[in-house]
């Protein structure tokens, strides 16, 4: 099996170590780093539900790293049983997160490629099947450097940029999206200063964002959700810039909960509010936000705070982990191809054809 080098001053949320997966564990961040290893598709699956690792592409990659350790796994000489058994396997990796499309267009890509070569020898598609996995792991980094490239233009020197929950380098193979884009204005020598929302219940922005930026010594400030308007109202947000879970074909963006009330907002106080997101998160089969599926997740991130219990005993509780922002209310939206202003349906058709 092949294995990248780790270089452990670039933060990367999967690396690969001997046949095996090293993930680390997000839930754990900021106090403790622990990496832990994984080697079979279940235990992948379960890394992937239980948000060890996160955000919409890091998800899709590790699906693909699931996918390539089920197959590797598969005890028959015969292309067509092992193609059968491999949709199994790609079915229980697809069962763990509804929201992020990634998800399923990393699997997608990968029965494909085993559909595409079902010819070839069980062997030959074990070994096809590793390749095209670590090469949608690599292939996300190198993306989201384009992404930064096309989005940085967007942040004008100075500006302070609110994001919401992480879409950073912990939620892709590495480098980020909307953080991308503000690695990105840093690295053209723009001063940026970031405001990071702390997005309650799974607290991705406290925990992972302000972790992250504070790493790079890239300027963050730490609010709690119910704070943006009234910074937006005294003038000290320039701009909002999140990433995607799954983008509709009009542009309608689910994302983390909370981000649609940013968006709202942001449209009330003339604030420019930014996507950024590859294209693998555009799903042109759903005409618009209404038919994303939104994950439900378990009442006790509500109700409690690791094993601290914030709530009363038995209280009715609601825990969306998303929400859609409808694309009215969205300025651009930012892809490894370019930028589309409006004209949403239009242009993210263009961006998925060119792939
Ligand atoms: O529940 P999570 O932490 O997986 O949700 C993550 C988000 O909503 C991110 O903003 C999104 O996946 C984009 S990550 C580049």
């Amino acid at each position: 099996m092949s294995s990248c080098p780790i270089d452990t001053s670039v933060i990367r949320p999967l690396r690969f170590v001997a046949g095996q997966c090293q993930m680390l564990d997000q839930r754990l961040l900021p106090s403790e780093e622990v990496w832990l290893n994984y080697s079979t598709y279940q235990e992948v699956a379960t890394a992937i539900r239980d948000m060890v690792v996160r955000g919409a592409p890091a998800i899709g990659v590790a699906a693909a790293i699931g996918a390539w350790f089920g197959a590797r796994d598969i005890d028959t000489e015969d292309s067509a049983e092992f193609y059968r058994q491999f949709e199994a396997i790609c079915e229980v990796l697809a069962a763990t997160r509804p929201t992020a499309v990634n998800l399923f267009w990393a699997l997608d890509r990968m029965k494909r490629f085993a559909h595409a070569n079902l010819d070839r020898s069980v062997n030959e598609l074990k070994i096809g099947l590793e390749y095209e996995a670590l090469a949608i792991n690599q292939e996300d980094e190198m993306l989201n450097r384009k992404m930064g490239r096309h989005g940085e233009v967007l942040l004008p020197d100075g500006a302070r940029v609110l994001t919401h929950c992480n879409a950073g380098a912990l939620a892709t193979a590495g480098y980020g999206t909307a953080l991308g884009v503000i690695r990105a204005a840093v690295a053209a020598g723009k001063r940026i200063s970031v405001l990071a929302d702390e997005t309650r219940p799974f607290l991705q922005g406290a925990r992972l964002t302000a972790w992250e930026l504070q790493k790079e010594n890239i300027p963050v400030t730490l609010i709690c959700d119910n704070m943006a308007g009234y910074l937006m109202s005294k003038g000290e947000i320039d701009c909002v810039i999140v990433g995607a879970d799954r983008i509709a074909a009009n542009g309608d963006v689910a994302n983390k909960i909370g981000t649609y009330t940013v968006a709202v907002l942001a449209k009330e106080h003339n604030i420019p509010f930014y996507v950024a997101a590859p294209v693998s998160t555009i799903d042109l089969s759903l005409s618009d936000g209404s038919q994303i599926p939104i994950e439900e997740r378990h009442s006790r991130e509500v109700t409690h705070m690791k094993d601290i219990q914030l709530a009363p005993d038995g209280v009715k509780v609601r825990n969306p982990a998303f929400d859609v922002t409808p694309h009215r209310l969205i300025s651009a939206i930012i892809t490894e191809h370019g930028v589309a202003k409006g004209q949403y349906d239009k242009h993210l058709a263009e961006m998925v054809n060119r792939n």
